[in-house]
C-alpha cells in the first residue's frame, strides 16, 4: 500500500492528534449513566447570553447565503467597545484556529519557538507540526518565568507564546510585569499572548487590556475567543490583535469564510451583553474561592487559579484513579497526563450545584 504518511509535509506525523475532554454522550454510553456532568473543557456552565442566543437563532434562518468574509460588524463592535481598530483584528472560528494560522505563517525549520513548560499544547504542537524546534523553558511557582524566557531567546526565536492565565495550569502573570517583558523581547521575536482566559483573570491591581499595547509594540500578537467566558465554545468564534502587516498576512491565508453567520451574529450579540458576562465572571470568582477553601480544608494544593478552572496537586493520592473513580460517579474532569503533570487534575469550574457534587465526591474518595 502506498505510504501517505511519508507524502504529508513537514512534522505532522510526529504529533498526536489534541485530545480534547471526554464529551457527555460519551461517558452516559460507556458507563451506561444518565446525571453527567463535564467539569473537563473549560466551558461556560451557564450557556450563552440570552441576547448571543436570539441573535443566533434568528440569524440560522439565513444560513443558506455566505457569512460577511470580513466580519465588518464584530470588528466594528469590538473597535467601539475595546478600541480595536478594524485593521488590526483578523477573525477566526475559535482562537486556536488563529494560532494555528499564525504558526504556519511565521514558523519553519530554520526557527525555534519559545514557551512555558506545560504551555496549552497546541503551541508544541504547532512548533513541531512546521518543523521548528521547541524550547520549553520551566516555571518559576507554577508561573511563567520571564527572565528565563528572556534568556532562552536567541536569533532564531520566531515566536515566544503564552497563554495568560495559562492553561492547564492556571496562573497569571501581571500586567506590569508582562508589559516590562514586552519592551525587553528583540523586534525580531514576535511575542504571542493567548488571552483565552482573560475575562477571569481578576485581582490584578495593575490590569491593563494588552491588546492595545499592540500599537505600540510591534512584534506583539494577542487573540482572545468567544468560548469561554461568552459561552460560544460549539458556534468558534475568537479574534487575534496584531500590526496591520501581519493582520494582512493571517487575512489572506485564513479561509475566506472561516468565521460561520451565527456564530457572527452571537458574537456580536455577546458583546452587548454586559450583565450577563459580570454574573459569569462573579460566579466563576466566587466558585474558584470554594474550590480554594476545600483544597485547605482537605491538604490539597491547589495552584492559584486565575482562570475558569483550578488545578489541583494529588501528590501522596493517586490522581489518575480519582479521575477514573470521578468518571464513574458522572463527573468528567481533566487528567493531566498529556502534559505529563500525572499527580495534577484539572477542574473546570462549574455552576455551585455543580461544584458542589464534585466536592462531596472528592470527599468520598479521599
Ligand atoms: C489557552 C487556550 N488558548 C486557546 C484555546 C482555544 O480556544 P478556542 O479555539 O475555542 O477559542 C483554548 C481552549 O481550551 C485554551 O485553553
Amino acid at each position: 500500500m502506498t505510504n501517505y504518511s511519508e507524502m504529508a509535509n513537514g512534522g505532522i506525523t510526529l504529533i498526536k492528534p489534541y485530545q480534547a475532554g471526554k464529551p457527555i454522550e460519551e461517558v452516559q454510553r460507556e458507563l451506561g449513566l444518565i446525571d453527567v456532568i463535564k467539569l473537563a473543557s473549560n466551558e461556560n456552565p451557564f450557556g450563552m447570553s440570552p441576547l448571543a442566543k436570539k441573535a443566533a437563532l434568528e440569524c440560522v434562518e439565513q444560513s443558506n447565503i455566505y457569512p460577511d468574509a470580513n466580519g465588518y460588524y464584530l470588528k466594528q463592535k469590538l473597535e467601539a467597545k475595546f478600541g480595536y481598530d478594524p485593521k488590526m483584528i483578523t477573525l477566526g472560528a475559535g482562537s486556536n484556529e488563529l494560532i494555528n494560522l499564525f504558526f504556519q505563517a511565521f514558523v519553519n525549520e530554520n526557527v525555534n519557538v519559545v514557551f512555558p513548560e506545560y504551555s496549552f499544547v497546541v503551541y508544541p504542537m504547532e512548533t513541531t507540526v512546521n518543523g521548528a524546534k521547541a524550547k520549553a523553558v520551566p516555571l518559576k511557582d507554577y508561573n511563567a518565568d520571564l527572565d528565563a524566557i528572556l534568556e532562552a531567546i536567541d536569533e532564531n526565536t520566531r515566536i515566544v507564546a503564552f497563554a495568560n492565565p495559562s492553561n492547564p495550569i492556571g496562573t497569571a502573570i501581571s500586567s506590569k510585569s508582562m508589559h516590562e517583558f514586552i519592551k525587553k523581547v528583540p523586534k525580531h521575536c514576535l511575542v504571542v499572548i493567548d488571552e483565552a482566559y482573560n475575562e477571569f483573570n481578576s485581582g490584578d491591581d495593575t490590569y491593563e487590556d494588552s491588546a492595545l499595547w499592540v500599537k505600540e509594540y510591534d512584534n506583539l500578537v494577542v487573540s482572545r475567543t468567544f468560548s469561554k467566558a461568552y459561552g460560544l465554545a460549539g458556534l468558534r468564534v475568537g479574534y487575534m490583535v496584531a500590526n496591520e502587516e501581519i493582520t494582512s498576512i493571517l487575512n489572506r491565508q485564513r479561509a475566506p469564510f472561516n468565521v460561520n453567520i451565527v456564530a457572527l451574529a452571537a458574537a456580536c450579540a455577546a458583546l452587548d451583553d454586559s450583565e450577563f458576562l459580570a454574573k459569569i465572571v462573579e460566579n466563576n470568582t466566587k466558585e474558584r474561592e470554594r474550590y480554594a477553601a476545600f483544597c485547605k480544608e482537605h491538604n490539597l494544593f491547589m495552584i492559584p487559579s486565575k482562570a475558569n478552572f483550578v488545578a489541583i496537586d494529588f501528590k501522596g493520592h493517586d490522581a489518575q484513579k480519582i479521575a477514573d473513580a470521578l468518571l464513574h460517579k458522572g463527573i468528567i474532569i481533566r487528567p493531566l497526563l498529556g502534559y505529563k503533570l500525572q499527580d495534577i487534575l484539572r477542574i473546570s469550574i462549574g455552576k455551585p450545584e455543580e461544584n458542589d457534587r464534585l466536592f462531596k465526591a472528592l470527599e468520598e474518595l479521599l
